[in-house]
Parts: C-alpha cells; sequence; structure tokens
C-alpha cells in the first residue's frame, strides 16, 4: 500500500452523474482485480476519504479506471477535478477476488448491479484473459443508467436487465437469474452491487464453494485502524469483522448482509 499524488489523466461523465476518471500512478504495478483505492476529496472542510473500486487496471501504461457516482459533496468534489489535476490516493487497499483454484475453460457467472459494476468489469479482463468461459448479467435501475455494457462485451456473454424494463431484460438480476435457471452450472460466481444484490448472491448461492460477493460500504481510514466498516460475521453475530481490511470481496455465506 502507498499514498501518492496521483494525475488525473481524463475525466468524463458517461452517464447521468457517473463519471469515469482514469489516474496514473506507480500503485498500479500491484492492483488486484475488486481491490480499491482511497482517494482525498479534494476540499479541506472534508476530511473523510472517499473508498473507490477499481474498474480498469492498465499495467503496461502504469494507469487505472475508477467510476464515481456523484452523489454527495464529497463523491462530486472528485469528480468536479479536471483532467491535469492531481489527487492523493491511499492503495491498492482490501483484498481482491480470489481466481486462484479457476483453470482454463472453468465457467464463471459475473453478477454486477449499478454503480457496483466496475470491479467486475477489471475481473472480466483478466478471467477472459485466462480462457475461462464468462456470463455476465448488469443489473440498472434505467435505461439511461446503463454503462459499460460495450465494455463487457468483449470478455464473454453479457445480459443487461433494467428494473423498469426500458432496456434489455426487465427486472432486477434476481429475476433474470430465475428466467435463465443460471444457477448452478459455474465453476465460480462473483457479484458486487447494491445491497439488496448482495444479500440475494449472499442466500442464494451460500452453500456455493466458489461464490463470492464485494461489499461497497462507507469507510474511515480504509486500513484496519478504525471500525467504521464492521459488519457481522454469518455463523458468529458477535464475531465482527472489518470489510476494508478483511474484504472488501468475501466468500457468501461468510457475513450478514
Ligand atoms: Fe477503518 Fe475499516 S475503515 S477499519
Amino acid at each position: 500500500m502507498i499514498q501518492e499524488k496521483q494525475t488525473i489523466l481524463s475525466n468524463i461523465e458517461i452517464a447521468p452523474n457517473i463519471y469515469e476518471i482514469v489516474l496514473s500512478g506507480t500503485m498500479v504495478d500491484t492492483m488486484h482485480p475488486g481491490q480499491f483505492v482511497h482517494i482525498q476529496v479534494p476540499r479541506e472542510d472534508l476530511l473523510l476519504r472517499r473508498p473507490i473500486s477499481i474498474a480498469k487496471i492498465d499495467f503496461d501504461n502504469a494507469c487505472y479506471t475508477v467510476l464515481i457516482r456523484a452523489d454527495g459533496d464529497g463523491t462530486r468534489a472528485i469528480c468536479n477535478a479536471h483532467a491535469s489535476r492531481s489527487l492523493d490516493v491511499l492503495g491498492p487497499l482490501g483484498n481482491g477476488f480470489d481466481t486462484s483454484f479457476l483453470s482454463p475453460g472453468s465457467k464463471v457467472l459475473l453478477l454486477g448491479g449499478g454503480i457496483g459494476t466496475p470491479p467486475l468489469l477489471a475481473l472480466a479482463k483478466e478471467l477472459h484473459a485466462k480462457q475461462m468461459e464468462l456470463e455476465i448479467l448488469l443489473g440498472f435501475q434505467t435505461k439511461h443508467s446503463v454503462f459499460y455494457e460495450e465494455e463487457f462485451k468483449p470478455y464473454g456473454k453479457t445480459i443487461v436487465s433494467t428494473d423498469d424494463g426500458s432496456y434489455g431484460l426487465k427486472g432486477n438480476i434476481s429475476t433474470v437469474l430465475d428466467i435463465l435457471h443460471a444457477d448452478t452450472q459455474f465453476d465460480a460466481i462473483y457479484a458486487c452491487g447494491p445491497k439488496g444484490l448482495n444479500r440475494m448472491v449472499n442466500q442464494r448461492f451460500a452453500t456455493h464453494p466458489h461464490a463470492y460477493i464485494s461489499l461497497e460500504e462507507r469507510m474511515g481510514c480504509g486500513i484496519g485502524a478504525c471500525a467504521a466498516c464492521i459488519c457481522q460475521k454469518q455463523n458468529d453475530p458477535n464475531h465482527t469483522i472489518k470489510i476494508c481490511q478483511h474484504g472488501p470481496v468475501f466468500k457468501t455465506g461468510e457475513v450478514i448482509v
């Protein structure tokens, strides 16, 4: 983990209030899909950093991409930072997705919901390069909030759904899983999205040997030094663990969502 000033190479609003920001930094060398960075808000009155997951890792050009939804003062201030400005970044943090048990030809299901989708893109790229067979379900609220469909397509069969049916299949990820009967035939399942999606996957695939959820949570320090991000263990609710340190990726059935 390092802390460094990183230059914003580009900053584009790709969907309403969703900004794709490319940053350059030396920490790229050690990044893994599923990890996150902790970005200092470029405003002196907002002290807490914001945890942001990594969407693309470009090892050749020492840069990476994050997607940020501008939904509060802090994230809005980061999204308002123009290209060529720099941001103070701590990272990479947390444990990424475990893929060590997979081999070429393994069948993998990716389940992404809204702003939780980005870390699955870096994972999809890695798994595709290792010749795995991917099926990718992406859920959004409405047509206008859909992003990254074209980015996922080269890596596997990609299906988009919207809650209101204005684009792709109608319904949330759970509904689409029911329609496609896509539950059982995968060697691994990785999910990241809003609480409802993570909870559904945590329960639906609780006994799957290789199903994982990535939790998005408000954080303080990002490095295990405070207790802002605790969650309860499923089989021992009195025992809490820190999402930033032990996650953000957990096996299904490991924690209460
Ligand atoms: Fe401080 Fe996780 S954010 S312990």
